[in-house]
């Protein structure tokens, strides 16, 4: 019993010490943005998990300045609901003028209940999500290895916010652009003449895929090595985790339509010409992809899918991002997203996952209304695909159809 207990008080005593010396630590290593911001507390309208407030007890000094703000949120648990009277909201100059000063608030109040339906979207996809990742009978690569075992190089995708505690996993093809820009509006990366860029339709397309603009956790281990890999599974746990996806072929459409029917230098080096060598019987494809479109030459679609299955494609290296599955992008049989947003619903799926998020009064998504790829393209563009390759195409793409919700494309599967 004696030993029990002296047993006891050593590891009450050696955990208090380990905590201070990892809160000192951390405030010595980490650069100002680094620490682990409050998470938004997620309030009634963010499903899961419920927010755990131990570790902002021990939050250091310099964190002062935020915990103000911090207090607020709790001190006012009907924040955000219909219940609250919405004086900050309704944004009328000469009514404002009168009234006493008001903290500016994280986020805006709604007096509208989200619509139920859109609820229950979020929770069958995440439903569905859950029951693909732990069906037995269904399997993919990578499918049970566990988060530690995923390759560092293999979590740049997932972007973080400290400041709002959201990690978004970014999809091109899937309206990544314009999330990215969100992103960096939030995380204030971008300063325009000394304060940061509050317009994300400002942002001009090669600064918003500049990789430093934005924290990834790939950077982020390289930063911290050892301990990067707690901080880690920590943020996810405690953040708010969102990815776009749409139909899979469509992507693939969108994907060749962007960079390998239009001239793209990088693309044509690296991809286009290797699929003209091989699949096009060209033994010498132009030199320069301004030569080659002159001459009128560009790899076909059907190019890019013999491409896609043709198995010495990924010794060589892995599928560029561009058409790499999102499975295997984003990892959501380890990752458990909050939302999951389709690009058939774009619109509908940004208003509440900014709502959700609680930076609509921050931040809109920019409308776009480009040429975009649509579902009724598929028939046409792969009638000129043999029916073979269609299903082999189906199967290297299947768990992204199963663990979203894409259906199975018969109209192109069955002759
Ligand atoms: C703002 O308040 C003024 C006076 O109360 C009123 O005349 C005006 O219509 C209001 N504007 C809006 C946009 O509500
Ligand atoms: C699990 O996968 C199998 C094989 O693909 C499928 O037939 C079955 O319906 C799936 N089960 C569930 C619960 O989704
Ligand atoms: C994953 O685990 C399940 C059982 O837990 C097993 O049936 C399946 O074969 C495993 N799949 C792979 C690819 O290892
Ligand atoms: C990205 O931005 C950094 C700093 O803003 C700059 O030095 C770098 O050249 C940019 N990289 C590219 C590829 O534009
Ligand atoms: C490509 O060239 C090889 C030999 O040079 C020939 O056998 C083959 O039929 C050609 N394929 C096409 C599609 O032209
Ligand atoms: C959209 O793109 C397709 C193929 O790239 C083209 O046939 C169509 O005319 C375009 N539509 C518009 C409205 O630009």
């Amino acid at each position: 019993m004696g030993t029990s207990r002296k047993f006891h008080a050593f590891v009450v005593v050696g955990s208090v010490f380990m905590i201070l010396l990892i809160v000192f630590y951390w405030d010595e290593v980490r650069a100002s943005h680094l620490y682990l911001h409050t998470p938004v507390s997620p309030g009634p309208k963010i499903p899961h998990p419920p927010p755990e407030q131990r570790p902002h007890t021990s939050r250091p000094l310099s964190f002062l300045s935020d915990i103000d703000a911090f207090v607020n949120q709790f001190l006012e648990p009907g924040t955000g609901e219909p219940t609250d009277p919405a004086p900050a909201d309704t944004g009328n100059q000469s009514e404002k003028a009168d009234e006493p000063y008001v903290p500016r608030r994280e986020w805006k109040i709604h007096l509208t209940p989200l619509a139920p339906e859109l609820r229950e979207r979020q929770e069958q996809r995440r439903r569905l999500i859950q029951d693909t990742c732990t069906n037995d009978s269904f399997s993919f690569p990578g499918k049970n290895r566990s988060f530690d075992d995923i390759p560092n190089q293999d979590l740049k995708h997932l972007i973080v916010d400290d400041r709002h505690g959201i990690i978004y996993c970014y999809v091109p093809k899937v309206a990544c652009t314009n999330w990215k820009r969100i992103m960096i509006v939030l995380s204030e990366s971008l300063l325009q003449d000394g304060v940061p860029q509050r317009d994300p339709q400002a942002i001009p397309s090669v600064q918003v895929h500049n990789g430093s603009m934005h924290f990834t956790f790939n950077e982020f281990w390289q930063r911290y090595g050892k301990f990067a890999n707690h901080l880690m599974k920590v943020k996810l746990k405690k953040y708010t985790k969102f990815l776009f996806v749409r139909d899979p072929l469509v992507r693939l459409i969108s994907a060749y339509r962007n960079k390998l029917e239009q001239p793209n230098s990088e693309f044509y080096h690296d991809y286009g010409q290797v699929m003209l060598r091989l699949y096009a019987n060209l033994s010498e494809p132009p030199a320069s992809v301004r030569e080659a479109f002159v001459q009128g030459i560009h790899p076909s679609f059907s190019h890019f899918i013999q491409y896609l299955l043709d198995p010495q494609t990924e010794k060589k290296r892995p599928f560029n991002e561009h058409w790499r599955q999102v499975y295997r992008l984003c990892h959501p049989c380890q990752i458990e997203y909050d939302f999951i947003g389709h690009l058939e619903t774009l619109e509908e799926d940004a208003e509440h996952l900014l709502r959700l998020l609680r930076v609509d009064n921050v931040v809109e998504f920019p409308s776009s209304s480009k040429n975009v790829t649509a579902l009724s393209w598929v028939f046409d563009w792969f009638s000129k695909i043999p029916v073979e390759a269609r299903r082999e195409l189906f199967k290297l793409y299947e768990p992204d159809f199963r663990l979203f919700g894409y259906d199975r494309p018969d109209f192109i599967l069955d002759e």
